[in-house]
């Protein structure tokens, strides 16, 4: 990924080209990006690979929506199980979702990866998806 962005300086390009490599790598259902587009309040999706995602998603709400208002990663094993959880895609039984800051510290979205598998995520897929898009903030 960082060969490939060497000298990228554009958001939507960055974000287009993680969601295809992880997508690929990992082959989950879903994978991509929510941009805030009104802070404290509103997600709009951004780049994704896979079907159909949900266009926008109010801070607070679902699991993209409690990451981005919590500015945390979540890990939810069991999707079923999570309040609120927004269903785009039946086939979704876990799901990771990372906050994603920009250069001033500053949310600027989330990266969701929803898989049909129950329990497809762990602290090391936390781990390597921060890593992952930390690089927004450099
Ligand atoms: N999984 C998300 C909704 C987004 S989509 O499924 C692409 C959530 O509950 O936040």
């Amino acid at each position: 990924m960082e060969a490939i962005l060497d000298g990228v300086d554009d958001q939507v390009t960055a974000m287009a080209t993680m969601a295809a490599l992880v997508h690929h790598a990992f082959g989950h259902l879903w994978t991509g990006f929510y941009r805030v587009v009104e802070p404290g309040q509103l997600l709009r999706v951004g780049p994704y690979q896979g079907s159909l995602g949900c266009l926008d998603i109010a801070f607070g709400r679902g699991v993209c929506g409690s990451a981005a208002a919590e500015s945390k990663t979540l890990i939810v094993p069991d999707v079923e199980k999570y309040p609120g959880h927004i269903t785009c895609d039946a086939r979704s039984r876990s799901e990771i979702v990372v906050p994603v800051f920009g250069q001033q510290g500053d949310l600027i979205g989330v990266l969701d990866v929803d898989s049909d598998r129950l329990n497809a995520f762990d602290v090391e897929d936390a781990r390597g998806l921060e890593q992952l898009v930390s690089w927004f903030a450099q």
